[in-house]
């Protein structure tokens, strides 16, 4: 077993009877769908999930989980997904995947939200192995942009893999990937962006997290 596995196996023992369980996005949440669905199978544990991407409500389903939408649910008990960094105070960058706002939206609403991850996210400050996936309204990305640099921002609009075209998120955003001065701490640029006109929402989940289950060679490290 990897650690992406043994921190989702670990998290998915944190799931009870009737819980309405948010699915994140990435290799590290698939384990975790994977992981669900065997507790129903095995000890027909009673669920119902929310996804946060198409492509994970397309696993779930496959795996024979019921998944409603969020218009649906007026609460969730347990949203677990991936991160892309996690600095020593627990801030998070997200969105990779380029599903920012559902991610978002479901940290948000649940009760808790567990963050499952190896130790290759672990990094000393945001934006240090990645830019910031700032989601702009297709209309508004120069203004935004230019915004962006304004607070110092450098960066590009996302392409698609083929670099024929452009990213376009699962709702009709384009991505703006912006690296800022390694001065700015997750707090403080976290408050800039969500202060620009356009910006739909950005990757950088501050004090959202409530336990992050970090995998390091098959020890699970419990940040609370
Ligand atoms: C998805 O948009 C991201 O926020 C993911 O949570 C992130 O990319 C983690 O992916 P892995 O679990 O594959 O590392």
């Amino acid at each position: 077993m990897n650690d992406k596995q043994a921190v989702a196996l670990e998290a998915a023992s944190y799931v009870k009877n009737d819980m309405i369980v948010g699915l994140g996005t990435g290799s590290t949440a698939n384990y975790f769908i994977d992981a669900l669905a065997e507790r129903q199978r095995t000890e027909k544990l009673r669920i119902t999930t929310v996804a946060s991407s198409n492509i994970s409500m397309i696993k779930a389903q496959s795996a024979g989980l019921t998944v409603l939408s969020l218009s649906q649910l007026s609460q969730i008990d347990l949203y677990v997904d991936g991160a892309d960094e996690i600095t020593p105070d627990n801030a998070l960058l997200k969105g990779r995947g380029y599903d920012l706002v559902m991610e978002k939206l479901l940290a948000k609403a649940a009760k808790q939200f567990i963050v499952v991850a190896d130790k290759s996210k672990l990094v000393s400050r945001i934006g240090e192995n990645f830019a910031i996936p700032i989601e702009v309204m297709p209309f508004a990305w120069q203004a935004a942009k230019r915004s962006l640099e304004a607070i110092g921002g450098v960066g590009e609009l996302r392409q698609n893999v083929a670099k024929d075209g452009l990213s376009i998120t699962s709702y009709g955003s384009l991505v703006l990937d912006m690296r800022f001065d390694a001065s700015l701490d997750a707090d403080r640029l976290n408050a800039l962006i969500n202060n620009i006109p356009g910006v739909v929402e950005h990757g950088i989940f501050a004090k959202l997290a409530s336990t992050i289950l970090i995998a390091d060679q098959g020890q699970i490290e419990t940040r609370v």
